[in-house]
């Protein structure tokens, strides 16, 4: 398995994580990586997905980013589902279906809503609790379901370069281990994506995966 370290030092870490944690899209908090917004727009233009999910939707700013990345990218008909424990209020766009549902039970979302009828490929995203059992609840309900060609990001394993990982018992970064060492045969990691700037230069180090 390759190195979870990312490319940024800690006192980069320390001014550029105050950046996400405080940036917006259109007026609304988006706490996203610009190195990773950047990634993302190559994947969604080299994928062209025909849904996109998002688990972790906070007040919607990246979820509005990702429906205006789709329409630039050629996908202005791709849904985006946005899953998060509370729905944000603000927000009206038809492109987008914010549903409210806990990372930890994403099977009875699914059901409720049929969400498997959605057409592939599909872009996931998985942005919520980042707790090791949270991501690999995501990873275990997606790799079920998707597709070959389809790929899912699991966001924040630089959580563990920020020195907060015990705090989310291992969180992405032990997921993304076990899961890939465990599903070698139907995912790997999209390196290309993951060192697009330098090896591991994302808040997603390993965290771009692609099932073959
Ligand atoms: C890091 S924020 C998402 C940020 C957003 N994707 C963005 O880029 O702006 C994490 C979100 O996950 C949600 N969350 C936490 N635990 C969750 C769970 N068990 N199931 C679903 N969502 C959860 C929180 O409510 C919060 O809004």
């Amino acid at each position: 398995m390759r190195s979870f370290q990312t490319a940024f030092t800690r006192p980069i870490l320390e001014t550029y994580q105050s950046g996400v944690m405080s940036y917006t899209y259109k007026g609304v908090r988006c706490l996203k990586s610009p190195v990773d917004i950047s990634i993302y727009m190559r994947l969604i233009w080299d994928l062209k997905p025909r849904s996109l999910f998002e688990i972790g939707s906070h007040s919607g700013g990246s979820a509005l980013l990702f429906a205006d990345i789709l329409g630039n990218m050629g996908c202005p008909d791709t849904p985006v589902i946005s899953i998060d424990l509370e729905i944000p209020q603000d927000i009206e766009d038809d492109r987008i279906r914010f549903l409210k549902g806990n990372v930890l039970d994403l099977a009875s979302l699914f059901d409720a809503h049929k969400l498997d009828a959605l057409p592939h490929p599909w872009f996931v995203i998985e942005d919520s609790a980042h707790s090791y059992s949270g991501c690999m609840a995501a990873l275990t309900l997606f790799a079920e379901r998707m597709a070959p060609g389809d790929m899912l990001a699991v966001e924040d394993g630089v959580l563990d370069d920020l020195g907060m990982s015990a705090k989310y018992d291992g969180g992405p970064n032990r997921a993304i281990s076990d899961f890939v060492s465990s599903h070698a045969e139907s995912f790997e990691i999209a390196t290309h994506l993951c060192d697009m700037f330098g090896v591991n230069a994302t808040y997603n180090p390993n965290g771009y995966l692609r099932k073959v």
